[in-house]
């Protein structure tokens, strides 16, 4: 674990140093979990919402995209149930005066939990060695089970209280449990209380009556409101899907773990329209396609698994998370709901009109129910950037940092270099890169001798690098050398083109969806 935390500190200062990305507002000491994009970072991010954007609304001929304002009115936020139940349980510490997830202080005790039981069993298999058996190990120390009951019965509790919205006994367990201040070490803890997490705001000016308007914590509500509008500009029949990219903005107690936990993010949102019955089928198709998505990344050392929701919300009948093995654990980066008809009643409800579908097959009408598919870019770029970082140990005692990014995601596609800044080699890099950037993101490099510039451009994860050097002015000639492998191979200029164009094209990575 501390290995894995090392890990990631250097994945971050790795984002900072080379222009991934930044902390928000860093001259003035940062703004809590806001952070920027940099020059590589934005490219890295398009690169990811294109892959998306397309695998939605060019593989599916009844899907198509919205982009709705982030400012909506008030009452749909009534009608979603946001202003009501978005909510996280908060408690103080009158010490340090620092401010938790109630939630979060027990989970984080349920973990350490978890911790000692992994320990007694390393402990005992490093004592055994090779005869151990770990399975029986588990199923009989008398330690293991101990702490495995006090983990349960803790769990249960803990869930029945989140369930029962009971801040009574959430701050009991802390308070039975013995957790303390990470920071003062103190129990003094206040109550516990419930936090909205959405960031409001006023529109209009207060003589004329402001009107409390809210910052959307998700996407999806400007989404299930066109709904019908796109259905009736589109001669949309179902089954159909309304994808959308935009910021959400949630007023997080606790923002951690960098990019993973944001107070201002950016989401992915498609909720697909089906017939009332048939539900279940497309949430099962979705969930298949999801995976599918991520995995045709091929991300280097890649790790996810499905986490199938057992308590659902009270307008869910099924629901998943995709989640992925960050170095601080397996962690949700998508998740996929089969919403049943919840939020279009609510909406009818709340704005009196009547948004029901007219079905012309069954010639009727009804509230479509929804399967929704909702994926954070941040973490997704997280995920991406995590599995792709790699530091290697090269031969000769040399070593590198390397960026496995998928070609079609990498911020910069090529990397043109003379070998020596004279005898005309600038000029005819030069000529390549004016030929190739109509294409492709091309970076001209002269500076340094070629191995730093090949690490420099292996560090943001750039597929290819071009040399020009003295053969090409006479027979048209490069050297191409590929960042995995870091084979160099001979070319000819006017095949350039097309190899990157094989490697780096979203096109490829589509087909294997389609
Ligand atoms: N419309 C459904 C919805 O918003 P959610 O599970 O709350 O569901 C969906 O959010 C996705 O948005 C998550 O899987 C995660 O990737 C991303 N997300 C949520 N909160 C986030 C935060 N504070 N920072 C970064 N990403 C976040």
């Amino acid at each position: 674990m501390a290995q894995q935390e090392e890990t990631f500190k250097k994945i971050v200062s790795h984002a900072k140093e080379y222009g991934f990305v930044f902390p928000s507002s860093e001259i003035y000491d940062g703004l809590g979990a806001v952070y920027d994009y940099g020059q590589n970072g934005v490219e890295l991010k398009n690169n990811i919402k294109r892959y998306w954007w397309d695998s939605m609304t060019l593989l599916h001929d009844n899907i198509v995209g919205i982009d709705s304002a982030i400012f909506m009115h008030p009452t749909i936020w009534k009608a979603s149930g946001h202003v009501d139940a978005f909510n996280d349980p908060l408690i103080d510490n009158r010490d340090s005066k620092k401010r938790y997830r109630a939630d979060v202080l027990i989970e984080d005790h349920i973990a350490k939990m978890e911790e000692k039981i992994e320990k007694e069993v390393a402990k005992a298999k490093k004592r055994f060695g090779e005869t151990f058996d770990e399975a029986l190990f588990r199923e009989t120390n008398p330690r293991v089970l101990e702490q495995k009951a006090k983990r349960d019965a803790l769990h249960e509790r803990f869930a029945a209280a989140m369930n029962n919205n009971d801040l009574e006994d959430l701050k009991q367990i802390i308070i039975d449990q013995e957790i303390v201040c990470p920071i003062s070490g103190t129990k003094n803890w206040t109550d516990v209380r419930q936090f909205n997490l959405m960031f409001s705001t006023e529109m209009g000016s207060t003589a004329d009556g402001a009107m409390t308007v809210y910052l959307r914590p998700e996407t999806a509500q400007g989404i299930f409101v066109n709904y019908l509008n796109v259905q009736k500009t589109g001669r949309m029949r179902l089954p159909f899907g309304i994808a959308q990219i935009g910021k959400a903005f949630r007023n997080e107690i606790v923002a951690r773990q960098f990019i993973f936990r944001m107070r201002e993010f950016e989401q992915m949102e498609m909720q697909f329209f089906v017939r009332p019955g048939e539900e279940l089928n497309w949430f099962a198709q979705w969930k298949e396609w999801r995976l599918k998505w991520h995995k045709a990344l091929g991300l280097h050392n890649a790790q996810y698994r499905y986490h199938d929701h057992e308590k659902l919300a009270h307008y869910a009948n099924a629901a998943t998370d995709i989640e992925f093995e960050m170095p601080f654990g397996f962690k949700e980066v998508e998740g996929i709901h089969s919403r049943t008809n919840f939020d279009l009643s609510q909406h009818e409800k709340f704005s009196g009109k009547n948004i029901k579908y007219f079905d012309p097959e069954l010639n009727e009408s009804y509230t479509p129910y929804v399967i929704e598919t909702s994926i954070g870019v941040d973490r997704m770029f997280l995920s991406v950037l995590c599995s792709s970082y790699e530091e290697q140990q090269l031969e000769g005692g040399d070593s590198r940092v390397v960026l496995h990014l998928p070609a079609p995601l990498a911020p910069v596609k090529c990397a043109v270099m003379p070998l020596v800044r004279k005898d005309g080699l600038p000029e005819k890099a030069r000529e390549i890169v004016n030929d190739l950037k109509f294409d492709f993101s091309t970076h001209y490099e002269e500076k340094d001798s070629i191995g730093k510039r090949y690490r420099r451009q292996d560090a943001i994860g750039t597929p290819y690098c071009i040399t020009v050097d003295h053969q090409t002015l006479e027979d048209g000639t490069v050297t191409l050398r590929e960042r995995d492998s870091m084979e160099q191979t001979r070319v000819a200029v006017a095949d350039l083109h097309k190899i990157i164009h094989e490697k780096v094209s979203l096109t490829s990575l589509l087909r294997k969806l389609a």
